[in-house]
């Protein structure tokens, strides 16, 4: 390595620590929640506010529930299933919080049925889950594996049976370790067997799926696997983060295409994450602005023909150094509609020591803000933000695809009284009215999420769900949230 590719690497391997934990959150008026404490419903005044400023937001609008596989399903070495890099990183001492492994999740591989009913009874319509790959094909990463694919099937008939829509999340991060042993995304060759996994899901899966999501939150998964470590595979290597994000692009272009052939009915999306950044002084904007390109530009602007924001960000002008002829038209994809996932936001300060971003995030925890359990910071106008940025790319159908809230909960004589993640809620559905009343097109909110689940590196003591689960008996118990949105879902206002 060169001195010039040190203080590259170096650089950003200090910068990607700013961004090393994943975690969410937000703050905001926090309105005074009453309970009826026989059945632990918010008061009929407070849905009743709630319901009018909703109905703004239309009849047709979507609400639904989201999880993703790995995060729920347990039963990891079933049904020929074939290692994923979460089983491996979560095998690892001091990968994850607690030292917590997937291998029960909340065992939705057999509770699938009872999970997709308890969406049916809180009142939502749309039910967002993941495939995993590893279930789906053999070793040899083209060969079906009909048990994988014949659960699936099973949760989408259910989902069906409930007179539910399937939405469908292609990647939500568990890849074959297989293929990262040939170095994962940051290999070129891996949009091949992205293609057939594509391909795989959309012959089998395809007659069920009412949407596509191709990946799910691509600057996290890259980001937080290749070149900070906190998350699968664990790698801190910026050349071949670098390289992984121009080869995560071209495959979501490729499989963009791939299934406008395959299935020509059904709108294909993407899922982004989205952190509203904020210099915390005037004078560190440009540094701000880095910390935006990179978290929430990079993989938005190539599909739409403006390149990487490398402008913006000049680190990422070596991303020229993996771009083959042609590769530029090739990362054009029209997307028929887009998800973005709001938790949390960024604010940034100027810091000369820190090479390429020359900025660094002031934690939550140093500016006196309401936080959630990973002490990240509850900003609701941050979703308006986010919002306000989709619409001016020009996105004609938007989603909020995920949102929601981690706290301790505990069960209480039986009950889980989480009045902050209801506030949470509420304050979030303010802002998203606020946008849609500005004339964005935001059609549709996923609740992230159903139940509680592995939170990745941050395992089981984060809990995100409207439906507690006690992971001794795996009993699902519906939280005060939960039937806040039973409430406001499933009775009429007046
Ligand atoms: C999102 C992820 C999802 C979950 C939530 C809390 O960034 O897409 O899997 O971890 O955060």
């Amino acid at each position: 390595m060169n001195r010039k590719e040190f203080i590259f690497k170096s650089g950003i391997r200090s910068a990607s620590l700013l961004f090393a934990t994943h975690t969410h959150f937000l703050s905001s008026k926090i309105s005074k929640i009453n309970k009826r404490s026989q059945n632990n419903w918010a008061t009929d005044l407070e849905i009743q506010i709630d319901k009018l400023r909703i109905s703004q937001l239309g009849n047709e609008f979507i609400w639904g529930v989201a999880n993703a596989a790995f995060q729920v399903e347990g039963a990891t070495k079933v049904d020929n299933k074939l290692t994923s890099i979460w089983d491996d990183f979560s095998q690892k001492k001091g990968n994850i919080k607690n030292g917590d492994t997937a291998e029960q999740a909340t065992d939705f591989y057999h509770r699938y049925a009872e999970d997709i009913k308890l969406t049916k009874e809180l009142g939502f319509s749309h039910f967002r889950f993941s495939i995993s790959w590893s279930r789906v094909v053999s070793e040899d990463l083209y060969t079906e594996n009909p048990l994988g694919i014949n659960y699936y099937i099973q949760i989408l008939k259910e989902i069906k049976a409930a007179g539910l829509n399937a939405w469908v999340t292609i990647y939500h991060w568990d890849l074959p370790s297989i293929i990262e042993k040939q170095g994962g995304w940051s290999n070129r060759r891996i949009i091949e067997y992205f293609k057939r996994f594509v391909e795989i899901c959309a012959n089998h899966f395809g007659e069920y799926t009412d949407r596509w999501f191709i990946v799910n939150e691509p600057a996290a998964f890259t980001a937080l696997g290749y070149l900070s470590g906190y998350h699968a595979p664990g790698k801190k290597n910026p050349f071949a983060y670098l390289k992984s994000v121009h080869h995560v692009c071209l495959s979501i272009a490729e499989a963009g295409r791939l299934l406008r052939i395959k299935c020509p009915q059904k709108k294909i999306g993407i899922a982004y994450s989205y952190s509203v950044v904020h210099a915390e002084e005037p004078s560190d904007s440009k540094a701000a602005n880095r910390v935006d390109a990179f978290l929430n530009r990079l993989f938005v602007e190539p599909f739409l023909g403006l390149g990487y924001p490398d402008q913006d960000l000049p680190a990422l002008k070596r991303l020229k150094n993996y771009l083959e002829p042609g590769d530029e038209d090739r990362l054009k994809f029209n997307f028929d509609f887009v998800g973005v996932q709001y938790y949390f936001r960024v604010v940034v300060g100027r810091s000369s020591w820190v090479p390429f971003f020359g900025g660094r995030e002031i934690p939550a925890s140093k500016r006196n803000v309401a936080t959630n359990s990973m002490l990240r910071e509850i900003y609701p106008e941050g979703l308006y933000n986010c919002l306000m940025r989709f619409k001016d790319y020009g996105f004609e159908d938007i989603v909020v695809s995920e949102n929601g809230v981690c706290y301790r909960d505990e069960v209480k004589e039986g009950q889980i009284l989480d009045s902050k993640r209801i506030e949470f809620f509420q304050s979030h559905l303010d802002q998203l009215v606020r946008a849609k009343t500005e004339g964005v097109p935001i059609n549709g909110y996923f609740v992230w999420s159903l139940t509680d689940n592995f939170e990745w590196s941050e395992g089981y003591s984060d809990r995100f769900g409207i439906v507690y689960i006690d992971y001794s008996t795996q009993k699902r118990i519906i939280k005060n949230s939960g039937y806040w949105w039973q409430n406001l879902l499933t009775t009429p206002s007046r």
